[in-house]
């Protein structure tokens, strides 16, 4: 019912950004208050007996949950960026995309060995940034990873929860 609300109020782009691509545009569910209502309460209900000590929010739309998430479970928030917009000393990883190459990065103080980490972003595709995002956090060494994806296109990637480790639990909403 909640998630088909969700689905309700998703706006699909057919060829954007290239030609191919059925873009799942969630900045129609980021404009809706009941939208950000039920993601925020399923966030809460999957996460708030795990401990989470930190979001980690991957730019650009993983960054609007997290910040609902976070203030909902006690946690602080990291942003894991593109190359060059954080100011501080970072760590960086390369990944293929569903369409080219890129690159993201984090702060080296964000994370230390106490933290339960959830990761989140809006959507899992081919799952090489969420994995890239892993393997920085893992570089830090926390207690444990969660990941966190508002959709999830397994129709279209039915392989991508597979790259991700054995021991890191993978959740969509959709
Ligand atoms: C999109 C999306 C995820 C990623 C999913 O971000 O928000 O971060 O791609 O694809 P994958 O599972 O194949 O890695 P994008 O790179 O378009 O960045 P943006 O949010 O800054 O627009
Ligand atoms: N929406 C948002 N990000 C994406 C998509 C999409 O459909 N496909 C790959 N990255």
């Amino acid at each position: 019912m909640n998630n088909q609300f969700l689905l309700n109020n998703l706006r699909c782009i057919p060829d954007w950004p290239i030609k191919g691509v059925n873009f799942r545009d969630v900045t129609t569910l980021f404009k809706s208050a009941e939208c950000i209502r039920i993601i925020t309460d399923e966030l809460y209900d999957l996460y708030k007996d795990k401990g989470i000590t930190k979001i980690v929010g991957i730019e650009s739309r993983g960054f609007v949950m997290s910040s609902a998430a976070a203030i909902r479970l006690g946690a602080g928030i990291v942003l894991c960026r593109k190359p060059g917009k954080l100011p501080c000393e970072t760590i960086q990883m390369s990944y293929a995309k569903e369409y080219g190459i890129d690159t993201i990065e984090i702060h080296k103080d964000s994370i230390t060995e106490d933290d339960v980490i959830l990761l989140h972003d809006d959507l899992l595709a081919t799952g090489g940034t969420m994995k890239a995002a892993c393997d920085l956090v893992r570089k830090f060494h926390p207690k444990k990873v969660y990941c966190n994806f508002i959709i999830e296109l397994q129709s279209e990637f039915p392989n991508a929860r597979d790259i991700f480790d054995d021991d890191i639990e993978v959740t969509s909403l959709l």
